[in-house]
């Protein structure tokens, strides 16, 4: 069984997919990481973010090992991290990595923007995640001060505001939800009763594809 969860910034798609993963023993992968490495390695490097040629060769040569997760999860690495994500060279370079991961034996929970449209459109699961940008930003702001970051609110609403425009606008695989797909909102939920509807979801496919 593949599930595909999709979301904007801080939609809480990352928490779901690590506990359906979990739940139902299957891998799972944070997409998101992958373009947060390159944009990271990108920001080590000092260089212009719109440099393509650069992006696609970090890209190409990407080892998830080299970084933290901490490293990749800080602020200014999200931005970074939709920027190099625009660039279509940088997304065929990290595509047959995902594919591949999508299509193990036995299947695979992948969160990102892109797998229910185009990583994995066959996933026998889709959930489309998502929040109001306030109730996001609310999540995240929490998340950066626990770990120490100097943000305010207005400033995280802003940076997630940037990101939903350049991931929904861009023209290579932006963020929308699959036809297919099932809306989760959660702006009014907490992290286990997400998980709860979101494991409804689960069964129901479940029982209408016999995975
Ligand atoms: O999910 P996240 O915040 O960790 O993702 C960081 C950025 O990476 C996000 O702004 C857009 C990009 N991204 C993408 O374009 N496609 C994916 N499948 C996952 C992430």
């Amino acid at each position: 069984m593949i599930v595909a969860i999709d979301g904007p910034a801080a939609s809480g798609k990352g928490t779901l997919a690590r506990r359906i993963a979990a739940d139902y023993a299957l891998p799972h992968l944070d997409t998101g990481l992958l373009y947060r490495a390159v944009g990271a390695a990108r920001l080590a490097a000092g260089g212009d973010l719109g440099d393509v040629s650069a992006a696609v060769a970090v890209a190409r040569t990407l080892d998830l090992a080299k970084f933290t997760e901490e490293a990749l999860k800080a602020g200014p690495v999200g931005e970074a991290a939709s920027r190099v994500a625009a660039i279509p060279e940088v997304r065929s370079a990290l595509l047959k990595l995902q594919q591949d991961f999508a299509r193990q034996p036995g299947g695979a929970v992948l969160d990102g923007r892109d797998i229910g449209t185009v990583i994995a459109p066959d996933a026998e699961v889709k959930i489309f995640v998502t929040a109001t940008p306030e109730a996001r930003a609310e999540r995240r702001l929490r998340e950066l001060l626990d770990r120490g970051e100097t943000v305010t609110f207005d400033d995280v609403l802003a940076d997630i505001r940037r990101r939903d425009e350049r991931d929904a606008g861009r023209g290579a695989a932006p963020l929308k939800q699959a036809p297919d797909a099932v809306v989760l909102d959660n702006t009014l939920l907490d992290k286990d009763q997400s998980w709860l509807v979101a494991v409804a979801i689960v069964e129901r496919r479940r029982a209408e594809t016999g995975t």
